[in-house]
């Protein structure tokens, strides 16, 4: 069975983290707009962060395909979806992640339903029946993780601040990466 998510290792991750969060602040209406899905510009990202690009090395020599902010407001709870292009990508801790988890879960028999907005297109689950949790991540380093797998986000009662991630797309994506 393949993994739902496996953590990886960048050299100097806070710092990298702090510098991307810099970067949101200067560079983009991340803090404005509060999306819960936000595209970035990437090479304008990597210009500034070369060493973001590096890090991705650590999982694929495949080329950025796309990176987005998730941003999760304080008590955000659940979302759970599957994401509509059910790729395998990264997640890349940024702000506020620690004690928030990403959990994982088994559909249990509901049915799905593409859903699609001026911002998103994701696929949604119609919650006849309870989720059954399978895999919770707190993501105190990035991760790889199969966003085909039902998951939601839920944050840390303690944080006052918005929870930030980035999330990678890779051209080829790193489905490998999971394999046990
Ligand atoms: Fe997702």
């Amino acid at each position: 069975m393949p993994l739902i998510y496996k953590f990886f290792t960048v050299k100097n991750q806070e710092e990298l983290s702090g510098k991307i969060y810099n970067y949101l602040k200067d560079h983009t209406d991340v803090f404005t707009k509060k999306l819960s899905w936000l595209n970035i510009d990437i090479k304008n990202l990597i210009e500034h962060i070369p060493e973001f690009e590096e890090a991705m090395k650590v999982v694929t020599d495949s080329p950025i395909s796309f990176a987005s902010v998730i941003y999760k407001a304080p008590g955000h709870d659940g979302g759970e979806h599957i994401d509509y292009s059910r790729a395998v990508r990264v997640l890349f801790p940024v702000k506020n992640c620690q004690g928030s988890y990403t959990k994982f879960f088994d559909l249990n028999g509901n049915s799905v339903r593409d859903v699609r907005t001026d911002v998103a297109t994701w696929i949604e689950i119609d919650r006849k029946f309870p989720l059954k949790e399978i895999a919770s991540v707190e993501l105190t380093r990035p991760i790889v993780f199969d966003s085909g797998v039902p998951h939601g986000v839920f944050t840390n009662p303690l944080c006052n601040g918005p929870r930030l991630t980035i999330t990678v797309g890779f051209v080829h994506e790193p489905r490998s990466y999971l394999d046990n």
